[in-house]
């Protein structure tokens, strides 16, 4: 059997933002072979980068392969990319018969051959974990978002007991110093004014710069802070024992980097953190906040939570509540403890039921709202820039975002994508801001 060669691909990712680094590069990759991105039901490939974070996240991934049909009700060439492909493997394409390829994280840059190997009749499987190769292989940028992703490192030693990362994306790299100030400059001649850090454990990253001295992620930040035109930085997600002096400092007096942190803690109670395997105590991790708070007063702290983990009783999650308290997040992710096979969570004692879960996620989900609520409303009559990044629903209308990383709706008729717009925030609600237009920066 011979397929025709597809000349229409769409790449959709789920998940984090390095699988949204990842789609955008796997797209990059299939437009040099001369295929055109389209939308889903016009393309003749479709690659499914996906998540396998929470069960539920997983399940999406075949309810979406069941759903996928060309518009003359043909059936497209797919791909399984990504975490799910990693952890279930050859297994995918017994359960479906529709899916053609399957490629894990670390090895996508083989796609192309892959692709090469399905119109054949076959039906490859590459979960090869080489590190680095697939970045190596990647063709660069032309053209760049305002705000770029750029991923700096890539997978996880932590090994916390709930968390299915160590496994698909496997252990902890970093990308070479001068490869990525490299692709620094490329994202910011393709008209990049915001670099987001990616790295599972972003603060981890550590390389050699050109004179072969150790250089942290505080190193590589004030590097990429002397780039002419780039203008903010950040960097997501970080683990609190990865939280250098170096890198706390730099919240203080790197002017480019935003103030912004997220740092995730799980939970409050310490007695959960170390089932968690997390290697920090709720102490600790509040010390970190206390020191990143003295360095940037003004700083947006985030972080992620996860209720109900094996074990955890109502005192245990007071505690988390008595944490959020004490930090007051700007905004947070929250989740129900999703057990996934394989880690050793799953198997541990004393499972939380289900409606225990569904209340305590309510309870801290409320406790958060109001928080991010009270931050947003304490920025309102705040001077700031706004990095505009997309067209707003009224006409003349954009949505930028601020340094403390909030959407905020402004007219500007005059404005481009892209603009750097000086504001005064006048109004807030629980997710979005408006702000008022001061003066356009020269072009
Ligand atoms: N490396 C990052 C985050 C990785 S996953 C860190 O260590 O913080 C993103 C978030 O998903 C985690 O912070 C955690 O809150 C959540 N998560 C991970 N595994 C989970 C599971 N089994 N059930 C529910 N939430 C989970
Ligand atoms: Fe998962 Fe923990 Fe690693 Fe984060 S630090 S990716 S939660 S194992
Ligand atoms: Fe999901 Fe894999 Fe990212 S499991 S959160 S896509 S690292």
């Amino acid at each position: 059997m011979n397929r025709e060669k597809p000349k229409k691909f769409h790449v959709k990712s789920f998940g984090c933002q390095m699988n949204v680094y990842d789609g955008e590069r796997m797209a990059e990759m299939l437009g040099e072979e001369g295929m055109t991105a389209s939308g889903k039901e016009d393309a003749d490939l479709v690659v499914l980068n996906t998540c396998h974070i929470r069960e539920k996240a997983a399940e999406k991934v075949y309810s979406e392969i069941g759903r996928l049909k060309k518009k003359d009700g043909s059936k497209p060439m797919i791909a399984v990319a990504g975490c799910v492909a990693q952890a279930e493997g050859a297994e995918i394409t017994r359960r479906t018969k529709a899916v053609d390829i399957v490629v894990g994280p670390q090895a996508y840059h083989k796609l192309p051959e892959m692709v090469a190997e399905a119109r054949s009749g076959e039906r490859p499987v590459d979960l090869d974990l080489p590190g680095l190769d697939k970045f190596g292989a990647l063709p660069r940028k032309r053209k760049s978002a305002p705000s770029s992703f750029l991923t700096v490192q890539e997978g996880c030693d932590k090994f916390c007991t709930y968390c299915v990362v160590p496994y698909t994306r496997g252990a902890e790299i970093s990308r070479p110093y001068a490869k990525l100030i490299d692709e620094a400059k490329a994202l910011v001649d393709g008209g990049a004014k915001e670099i987001t850090l990616l790295g599972q454990n972003v603060n981890a990253w550590a390389s050699e710069d050109d004179k072969g001295n150790r250089v942290g992620l505080d190193g590589l930040i004030r590097t990429l802070d002397r780039i002419d035109g780039l203008k903010r930085i950040r960097y997501t997600t970080s683990h609190p024992n990865d939280m250098s002096e170096g890198l706390i400092a730099a919240h203080g007096d790197v002017e480019k980097l935003m103030p912004y942190l997220h740092l995730p803690v799980q939970a409050g109670s310490d007695r959960i953190l170390k089932a968690m395997n997390r290697s920090h105590s709720r102490t600790s991790y509040l010390r970190i906040l206390d020191r990143v708070r003295a360095a940037r007063p003004d700083i947006a702290l985030s972080g992620d939570f996860i209720v109900g983990f094996p074990g955890e009783s109502d005192s245990d999650f007071e505690e988390t509540l008595s944490l959020v308290e004490e930090v007051r997040y700007s905004q947070a992710f929250s989740f129900k403890y999703s057990p996934r096979p394989g880690t050793p969570a799953a198997t541990m004692q004393d499972q939380v039921p289900m409606e225990v879960m569904d209340e305590r996620l309510q309870r801290l989900q409320a406790l958060l709202n109001r928080h991010q609520i009270e931050f947003n409303q304490a920025t309102v009559g705040k001077r700031c820039e706004l990095l505009l990044e997309r067209k707003g629903k009224l006409d003349g209308q954009w949505i930028g975002k601020s340094p403390w990383l909030q959407s905020v709706h402004v007219l500007a008729p005059e404005a481009q994508i892209g603009d750097m717009l000086d504001v005064t925030i006048s109004e807030a609600g629980p997710n979005s801001l408006k702000g008022e237009m001061l003066m356009k920066e020269a072009a």
